[in-house]
């Protein structure tokens, strides 16, 4: 991977040395921004109406938000979504979030520590990360890809120890390393050196898309080998075939627009996997807005929800961004416990729906 000096994308002025991989990431956080790495498909979660309860015969902060994750307890069933930041914003993204996570009592996520490894940049991915939030839970992160290009056991284990993490998530982007000009191909093989990864890292192990879904029948693929948890990540929210369209020229550009709307809505992969996998602890993510998002996750079987690119602005600016933006969601979540007479975030997962969207029970849980 050869270094060469370049500018960041939007010639902000700042020369820094900057490796092909790197400056992909600094042009991925530059589209999101934007606003051209959107979906063109919905996560299908508006269609979760819940039957409003005039009477809740409870006050508001009665409301009992905390969750688990793991054994270890959240002050809201509430995950930062990895997200990876190139050299020059990486950094202070990380301690934003990191601080907020500690701040606020909920997961956070890093975003693939491949560049890292490798050397050729920390990206504040250091001991020093677990510094700023040293009792929150934080989830390391790979793409399973690396798997079929030389990463195994010891590769996972460095990631996990580098940030002290409390799991381990690794990535499923198929779509995306298949319309990147020069992404990773070769996905055969990869379930057996995964299981290899799952049953020896010594940390709970998360497999997680990153926009197009998993399916009932992949989770159930997952969980046999011993995942600890799903996340969806499903279609109508960040698209990566929708990033790479914008980022690419000619035939590329032609072809990863062609898969902006695929892969399967979050709503029913929420569902299809809480179907199928009805233990299995599962992050609903994909799009999410709001807390109304998140309590329409829950509803559908998910236990905890995530949010990437809905955070991304906040985490440039400041901590405390980040922390007023998800007291924000929590507040909307706590109103949509209340407003279905829920006192605690298992009631809720069971409130009555107006109707019902596929694979959702309009009384009782969809599971
Ligand atoms: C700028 C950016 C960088 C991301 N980098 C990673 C990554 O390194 N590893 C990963 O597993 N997912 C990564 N993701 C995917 C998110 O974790 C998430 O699964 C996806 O964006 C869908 O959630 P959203 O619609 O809330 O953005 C990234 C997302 C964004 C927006």
């Amino acid at each position: 991977m050869g270094r060469e000096r370049q500018t960041d994308r939007r010639g902000a002025g700042a020369v820094v040395p900057m490796s092909e991989i790197e400056r992909r990431k600094n042009d991925h956080l530059d589209i999101v921004l934007a606003g051209e790495g959107r979906a063109r498909v919905g996560t299908g979660l508006d269609a979760v109406v819940f039957e409003h309860c005039a009477l809740p015969e409870m006050s508001l902060d009665d409301v009992d938000l905390s969750a688990q994750l793991f054994g270890r307890r959240l002050s809201a069933p509430l995950l930062i979504s990895s997200m990876t930041g190139g050299p020059l914003r990486a950094d202070s993204i990380n301690i934003h979030l990191a601080q907020a996570a500690q701040h606020l009592g909920i997961a956070f996520a890093v975003g693939s520590q491949r560049v890292a490894v490798e050397g050729a940049s920390a990206c504040g991915l250091s001991r020093g990360l677990r510094a700023h939030a040293p009792s929150a839970v934080i989830l390391a992160n790979f793409g399973a890809a690396q798997l079929n290009a030389g990463w195994g056991l010891e590769h996972a284990r460095r990631v996990v120890d580098m940030i002290a993490a409390d799991a381990l998530i690794i990535h499923l982007n198929a779509l995306q390393e298949a319309v990147q000009p020069g992404g990773d191909r070769d996905w055969s093989g990869l379930v057996g050196r995964l299981e290899a990864v799952v049953r020896h890292v010594g940390v709970p192990v998360i497999v997680k898309e990153v926009g197009a879904g998993i399916s009932g029948r992949v989770a159930r693929r997952l969980a046999d080998i011993g995942i600890a948890a799903v996340d969806v990540a499903g279609a109508g929210g960040t698209s990566w075939a929708a990033v790479e369209s914008a980022r690419a020229r000619g035939r590329a550009a032609r072809v990863a627009a062609t898969f902006a709307g695929w892969g399967i809505p979050t709503a029913q992969a929420i569902a299809d996997v809480r179907r199928t996998c009805p233990a299995l602890t599962l992050i609903g993510s994909g799009g999410i807005k709001s807390g109304l998002d998140v309590a329409r996750a829950l509803r559908l079987g998910a236990d905890l929800v995530g949010q990437a690119a809905g955070v991304l602005e906040a985490a440039l600016a400041s901590t405390e961004a980040v922390v007023e933006h998800f007291e924000t969601i929590s507040q909307e979540l706590r109103i949509a416990c209340f407003c279905t007479g829920s006192r605690t975030i298992a009631e809720l997962k069971r409130a009555p729906l107006v109707q019902a969207p596929p694979g959702a029970e309009v009384d009782g849980h969809a599971g």
